[in-house]
């Protein structure tokens, strides 16, 4: 069964920091990671990341992942932080119209 994990970082009331958790039963995908502007560089996204690893690995995942446009270059570096490695991959992607 695939499962999904919404986690928001929050000041007060304010969401200031989000990431969608997916697993596919083999691996951990990481989407939509976001941290405000303002709130870059305290830490908010790696405990977004490492929440989400542990709600995965109760779900018994072992391999997590993220595609990362490569011009995102703080993405990179940030994933890169955490310990995740950089594969040559190819994005292979149909779209049933243009406007998606
Ligand atoms: C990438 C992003 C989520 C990082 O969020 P963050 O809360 O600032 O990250 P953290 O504070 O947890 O950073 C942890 C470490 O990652 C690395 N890192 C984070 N942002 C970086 C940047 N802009 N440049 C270089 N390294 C960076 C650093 O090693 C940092 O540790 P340090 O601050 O002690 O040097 C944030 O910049 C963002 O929302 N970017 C726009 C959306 C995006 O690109 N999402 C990812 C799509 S794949």
């Amino acid at each position: 069964m695939c499962r999904r994990w919404y986690l928001g970082a929050f000041d007060d009331r304010r969401l200031v920091g989000c990431v969608l958790g997916t697993h596919d039963t083999r691996k951990g995908w990481i989407n939509r990671l976001a941290v405000e502007p303002d709130y870059r560089r305290r830490g908010i996204a790696t405990r977004l990341i490492r929440a989400c690893e542990r709600a995965l690995r109760r779900a018994g995942i072992r391999v997590f992942a993220a595609l990362i446009d490569p011009a995102n270059r703080p993405s990179e570096a940030f994933f890169a932080s955490l310990g995740y490695d950089a594969l040559p991959m190819a994005y292979m992607r149909r779209k049933d119209r243009e406007a998606l």
